[in-house]
């Protein structure tokens, strides 16, 4: 099955060609990121018009590099939130007008299941799972017992655990987007600013991360008005391995309580240096796969690997519809 996916939930372009799940024909991935790094975060509006203006060049790139025709397509999939809403729309209404000028069949895809089959590109899922999913909106413990099965165990009551390495880099002057700086600075520090352990304590499975950016902007403003300097590799050392201690005991103990044969951990922050070396130092008795570093950001691959199995799932959908999750209990995401 050749699948076209495309994703523009946020503020990257892209569109790429499977071959069923695995086999990645193309990919292309046009970032933003530039263009929002001076306003310190993603503008909604600016984010949009860009997607408008790149988006027909992107599917046409994807297609060219695959060495596809258009007429070899089986699938089009594309991600149908959540996200900025007028970006979103950019990579429906594309999708849509293509699947209806080349007579394909149409699926939406939850952003966040994408992030979660990220992991199965180059790994093999095994169930039951867990799945981490830490990204820039959202932080959450899915329980998978099967493909396209997902129970939500917990998430966060208030920042995603993303926002806070984006709000913390930039009260520490550090440029957007802040988790791939502080993963870097963190590594050359110390954890010494002895930040809380937000929920630590609780045996439940969701999570808190506003208290400890608060901590963050708290010490940074008193350091300035007393005119003493914070030592930024220190505080991000400290931010990070507060940040970690809390995502992998949480992990550690949901996967014991549900005693699941592999842990997933997914989403942008799966790009987080410091994660991905605890995480199997500290679970060592759990099969732990994660998507390479160019599939835990946003996307389109991950779409189409998530549209193989959601395709595989709810049977042939009708033609041009964007596909619902009738059957499926994934709008819990
Ligand atoms: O999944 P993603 O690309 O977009 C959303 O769906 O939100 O995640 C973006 C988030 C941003 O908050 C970014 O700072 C964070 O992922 N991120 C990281 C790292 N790389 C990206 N956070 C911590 N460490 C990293 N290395
Ligand atoms: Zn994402």
């Amino acid at each position: 099955m050749i699948i076209l996916a495309v994703e523009s939930s946020c503020d990257e372009s892209s569109v790429a060609v499977l071959k069923d799940y695995k086999e990645v024909l193309s990919h292309i991935v046009l970032s933003q990121i530039d263009i929002h790094k001076v306003y310190g975060g993603v503008v909604p509006e600016i984010a949009s018009r860009n997607h408008v203006v790149h988006m027909t060049r992107v599917f046409e790139q994807a297609i060219l590099n695959a060495g596809i025709k258009e007429s070899d397509i089986d699938l089009v999939a594309v991600t149908r939130g959540p996200g900025l809403i007028g970006s979103l729309l950019v990579g429906i209404n594309a999708a849509t007008a293509f699947a209806f000028a080349h007579q394909k069949p149409i699926i939406g895809i939850n952003h966040l299941i994408g992030h979660i089959y990220a992991a199965n590109l180059e790994h093999e899922m095994k169930f039951p799972a867990l799945a981490l999913l830490v990204s820039g909106g959202h932080t959450e413990l899915i329980y998978m017992e099967k493909h396209m099965s997902f129970k939500m165990l917990g998430t966060t009551f208030d920042d995603a655990v993303g926002e806070a390495y984006d709000k913390v880099a930039r009260t520490l002057g550090l440029s957007y987007p802040g988790g791939p700086i502080v993963d870097k600075l963190a590594a050359l520090g110390k954890d010494t600013y002895n930040l809380p352990r937000p929920f630590l304590d609780k045996t439940k499975f969701d999570f808190s991360f506003s208290g400890l950016k608060s901590a963050v902007i708290n010490l940074v403003h008193n350091a300035e008005q007393r005119n003493e300097t914070i030592d930024v590799n220190n505080m991000c050392a400290s931010f990070q391995a507060s940040v970690l201690d809390v995502l992998i005991e949480k992990t550690r103990l949901a996967a014991d309580t549900y005693d699941v044969k592999q842990i997933i951990v997914a989403g942008g922050v799966a790009a987080n240096r410091g994660l991905r070396a605890r995480i199997h130092q500290e679970i060592p008795n759990r099969e732990i796969i994660m998507p390479s570093m160019k599939y835990c950001t946003d996307n389109a691959a991950m779409i189409g690997a998530a549209a193989f199995y959601y395709n595989d799932a709810v049977g042939p959908l009708p033609n041009y519809l964007l596909g619902g999750s009738s059957t499926l209990n994934i709008e819990e995401l």
